[in-house]
């Protein structure tokens, strides 16, 4: 039976057995207890602050075909872009301007930016701005390119490891791709010294609860700086189509569970949880998450990065869309600021 003194057990000790966890996770009575206790630890680490990082979609190319992505290779109907390097100059300018000190390059797996055109772009922005961060989210690369974008200026990398079990994965991905290459790639990414955020999908399909205890256990010896959690949400395009989108109170409980286990975390409220939740992204922020990533792609591409349906802030603005973040942040009591937002680790 699950009790308080769970509660009490998980955020003095970061950690529980996989039988305490299975109960908190199948069980939802003590839910409230469990959100705040994790805006009380958020706080202890994090005060209100929350640290933006402003994306940019930069190519909705992939050479993959992940069964639950709408940027899937063989989904044939979206209409595919790339942006140039001026694009992406003028987007890191509005953005700077609008008070963004992190900027993520995030793309599908596209060979048309090869490693020098990618070196050229980080080196450009690092010697724009002296006090930003470049985070890469470009998915799974050679440990050559990896070192060169460090050595371009790179600081942190986002490559989710989207199910820590093997037989899973190979549920969610084509036989081409594999746990260990990912793995493999987090690994490396860490000894180069980035930075690095890891995660995975709630509600992806197939996924058990057993699956998310190894996802925690994997996290727990990774021990990434960010994790990024939000609900799987079905494209009409792939696969996947008729499965079922991943639950926003699983996704909550999660956000809870991982900010008691890793209380220095970075952890985002995701576009997909304010996507499946019209508030989404505040409850996430309200019960532990630190971090929000609004888009900074020009707006005529934005609804061509359509990874899952219905996302949201496609029709927006950069300066809109921090505008009415800002709002949403301040509405709950908390505040956006304005810094590169490292983890704080003790
Ligand atoms: N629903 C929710 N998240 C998704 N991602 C990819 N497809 C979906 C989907 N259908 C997530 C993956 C990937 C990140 C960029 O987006 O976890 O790592
Ligand atoms: Fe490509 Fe990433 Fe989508 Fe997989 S999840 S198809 S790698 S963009
Ligand atoms: Fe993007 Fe509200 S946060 S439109």
């Amino acid at each position: 039976m699950i009790e308080q003194t769970t509660i009490k057990k998980l955020s003095e000790t970061s950690n529980l057995t996989d039988i305490e966890l299975k109960e908190l996770l199948e069980n939802d009575f003590l839910d409230e207890e469990l959100y705040r206790e994790a805006d009380r630890v958020r706080k202890e680490n994090y005060g209100t602050d929350v640290y933006i990082r402003g994306l940019i979609e930069f190519t909705n190319y992939c050479k993959n075909n992940c069964y639950y992505c709408g940027l899937r290779y063989e989904n044939r109907e979206i209409e595919r872009y790339r942006l140039s390097k001026e694009d992406i100059l003028n987007c890191c300018n509005e953005g700077y301007n609008l008070g963004f000190r992190t900027f993520v390059l995030q793309g599908g797996e596209d060979p048309f930016y090869t490693d020098e055109k990618l070196c050229d772009i980080i080196s450009s922005i690092k010697n724009l701005y002296s006090d930003i961060a470049v985070t890469l989210s470009i998915g799974e690369k050679k440990d050559e390119s990896y070192l060169a974008f460090k050595k371009a200026g790179a600081d942190r990398y986002l490559l989710r490891h989207e199910t820590a079990n093997e037989n899973h994965y190979s549920k969610l991905h084509p036989a081409n791709m594999s746990l260990a290459n990912r793995k493999n790639c987090l690994k490396t990414l860490k000894k180069l010294g980035y930075q690095i955020g890891s995660g995975f999908m709630v509600g992806s399909p197939f996924q058990t609860t057993e699956n998310i205890i190894e996802d925690i256990r994997f996290l727990q010896e990774l021990s990434p700086d960010m994790i990024g959690i939000g609900p799987y949400i079905t494209h009409h395009n792939t696969p996947f189509k008729n499965q079922k989108n991943g639950d926003v109170k699983l996704t909550l409980k999660l956000i809870s569970i991982l900010r008691l286990m890793f209380p220095y975390a970075l952890l985002p409220a995701t576009t997909a949880l304010g996507t499946l939740s019209p508030n989404g992204r505040e409850l996430g922020l309200k019960v532990g998450a630190n971090v929000v990533m609004p888009n900074l792609s020009p707006k005529n591409v934005r609804k061509k990065y359509e990874i899952y349906e219905n996302k949201i802030c496609t029709g927006e603005e950069s300066a809109q869309c921090k505008r009415c973040l800002e709002r949403r942040i301040e509405s709950i009591g908390y505040k956006i600021i304005i810094s590169k937002g490292d983890v704080k680790r003790k």
